[in-house]
């Protein structure tokens, strides 16, 4: 699979198998973040990966899922994540941004484990507190997010559209993930200039 080929089919999972992910695999998604850009190359991000089931199972209330289909994919005992990874900016090394550089790692992170077969959801809407309080993370350390992992079991599909851009469920209980249509959001030489053939 080339890289185009992983960011087609690449979907955020959150519906997992229950068997647990090498944890060399899980260092090796972390070298593909640590390799990312960073602005002025200064580097402020740190990583915890989280594979103890009791560590996982305790993460796994601190997350929320999905609020467009709400509850309907906050994953049910059997379906949960296997482990995570906590992306952390060092104050001490950044005193301020740095979600740059944590958005360039991710992306880096979720497409390495595209590639392994695992799938993975990049979660912001995280209770802080309580992970800094479940993980030992110190004050000057900000958490930035936090990419639940598991090998899927579920398969969402992309689908193009100049209408609404709100995920949704079908019937079927497959996760439907409108993106705007490249026609719709790509401008050439100057604003407005509409793409032609291609
Ligand atoms: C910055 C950011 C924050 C996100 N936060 C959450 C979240 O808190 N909970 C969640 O279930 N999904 C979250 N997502 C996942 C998005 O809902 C998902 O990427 C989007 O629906 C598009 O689906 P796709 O990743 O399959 O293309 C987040 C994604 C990004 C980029």
């Amino acid at each position: 699979m080339g890289v185009m080929d992983i960011i087609r089919a690449r979907r955020t999972i959150r519906f997992y198998e229950q068997r647990a992910i090498p944890v060399n695999d899980l260092r090796e998604l972390v070298e593909a973040a640590r390799l990312a850009p960073s602005g002025g190359n200064v580097q402020p991000l740190e990583y915890v990966v989280v594979h103890d089931e009791e560590v996982v199972s305790q993460t796994f209330p601190t997350l929320a899922w999905a609020g467009n289909v709400a509850p309907r994919r906050n994953p049910p005992e059997g379906k949960r994540p296997v482990a995570y990874v906590i992306v952390l900016i060092n104050r001490e090394v950044r005193s301020s941004g740095g979600e740059h550089d944590a958005a360039a790692a991710i992306e880096n992170l979720l497409l390495a484990a595209w590639e392994k077969g695992i799938g993975g959801c990049w979660i912001g809407s995280v209770d802080r507190d309580e992970v800094r309080r479940i993980l030992g993370i110190p004050d000057h350390r900000h958490i930035d997010s936090v990419v639940s992992l598991g090998y899927p079991a579920e398969q969402p599909v992309a689908e193009d559209t100049s209408e609404s851009v709100a995920y949704y469920l079908d019937d079927g209980d497959t996760l439907h993930i409108p993106k705007r249509r490249l026609a719709d959001i790509l401008h050439e030489n100057r604003y407005g200039t509409a793409a032609r053939g291609g």
